[in-house]
């Protein structure tokens, strides 16, 4: 679709035109006003506009707007010593990216170089950017047959499913670990690629068993493969930590980040790896973005990580997430066509179905329900398969989040 000279290819039925937005509300310019429940897909998770971020971008633009990629301003050794410093002991070399899928691409040329290798192992459904080699990573062949070339060192496994199965957490697990190493002991695999437990980027919502991140290092250490974790829609506080790796104690040896790295003040996004593994790499990998980590974005990024850590916003997310999955698993309890409420912190999800007990997914019921939802003034999204996910700012105060789940509840009721 085209409209106003923009092209719009996903997400048609969201498409408005913004006009305002301002912590956890958004105002269109035909007049209407909404409770957000998306974050922008998990990007301003400290509300929109926040305007401690605004005012120190507002500084620094004051100060100076570029830095070449030869060269750093004060604004990126900083926050490159903020971030390194909020992360696991080791993880000390950044990638400077304009957004998740260019960190993601950094990741691979990087796990590439480092090992010698040229597969990259990834679950299927899962979304890790629009490029050629991220869209390989976990896109379903077919969606993207024709429009990007077949990529023969990509390999995609199933992501431990754990409601539409019969099997047991401990069964699923098995059954990744024998996948996982059929693949990687060919040891032809430079990187195995995740998110931290959960599907945020395809939509699905879908939580893998508890184990699951150990599990992955464990095999991928075993086979000399290294583990690149996506925290493009699981970092700052989304599920409950300030990093999803934080959920499970696990190191990966790169990480990526995005969308709530700057509360979309400005694009920004980062690799983040070891040491050893850059010194070894950096003089074949490319990593050049003329806009990689913009002083503005910089200074965005900044501000984002200092109010994350100075509030504890991830304990908020924790104690919210609850919140809403008692209020909606007690409110949708007797729901025909609600078959699945589930997430991590406050990344949630409920996926519609044909009855409870055979879980066929209804894709149109979920739609409906989005549509009935934006009707009453709640912005929701959808991933076009079966499940709605509620990701609200994480600052959203108790009324504004109440009158949301009072507005999601009612459009609900509607979906027979
Ligand atoms: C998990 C995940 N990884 C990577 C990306 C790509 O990020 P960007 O849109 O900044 O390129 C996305 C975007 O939706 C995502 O959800």
């Amino acid at each position: 679709m085209i409209r106003n000279h923009i092209i719009y290819n996903a997400y048609l039925e969201y498409a408005f035109d913004l006009l305002r937005a301002e912590g956890s509300r958004i105002w269109t310019s035909d007049g209407r006003e909404f409770i957000d429940f998306t974050s922008g897909w998990n990007t301003t998770n400290l509300g929109w506009n926040h305007p401690e971020v605004a005012e120190a971008m507002a500084a620094k633009l004051k100060k100076g707007t570029y830095a070449p990629m030869w060269a750093a301003d004060e604004s990126q050794t900083t926050y490159a010593a903020d971030l390194t410093g909020a992360l696991p002991a080791g993880l000390t070399a950044v990638g400077r990216a304009t957004g998740g899928t260019e960190a993601n691409e950094m990741a691979i040329k990087t796990a590439r170089a480092f090992t010698g290798r040229r597969k990259i192992l990834g679950f299927q459904a899962t979304y890790h950017g629009q490029s050629a080699g991220t869209l390989a990573i976990g896109t379903p062949e077919p969606m993207i047959a024709g429009v990007v070339p077949p990529n023969p060192d990509s390999i995609q496994i199933p992501y431990p499913e754990t409601y539409r199965t019969e099997k047991s957490h401990k069964d699923l697990l098995k059954d990744l670990a024998r996948n996982l190493e059929e693949a990687l002991s060919s040891r032809q695999v430079a990187a195995v690629v995740t998110e931290a437990g959960i599907v945020t980027g395809w939509g699905s919502t879908s939580v893998a068993p508890p184990g699951y991140l150990p599990l992955i290092r464990e095999v991928t250490r075993e086979f000399g493969t290294l583990m690149i974790l996506d925290e493009v829609g699981t970092g700052f506080s989304r599920c409950g930590a300030l990093f999803g790796m934080q959920l499970e104690g696990v190191t990966p040896d790169l990480v990526t980040f995005a969308k709530g790295i700057t509360n979309g003040g400005a694009a920004l996004g980062a690799m983040v790896t070891r040491a050893d593994i850059a010194e070894a790499t950096f003089a074949r990998t490319i990593l050049l973005a003329t806009f990689g980590w913009t002083p503005i974005a910089c200074a965005a990024a900044r501000k984002t990580l200092e109010i994350h850590r100075r509030d504890k916003v991830w304990e908020k997310a924790r104690k919210d997430g609850a919140y809403i999955m008692d209020r909606l698993k007690r409110d949708l309890a007797d729901h025909p066509r609600v078959g699945d409420i589930r997430g991590l912190g406050m990344e949630l999800g409920i996926d519609f179905v044909a009855d409870r007990k055979t879980k066929e997914p209804v894709p149109e019921a979920a739609e409906q329900f989005v549509k009935e939802a934006f009707s009453r003034g709640l912005h929701l999204a959808y991933d076009h398969q079966s499940n709605v996910q509620i990701m609200p700012p994480l600052t959203i105060d108790r009324p504004t989040l109440d009158e949301g789940l009072d507005r999601l509840v009612k459009a609900a009721r509607t979906i027979v």
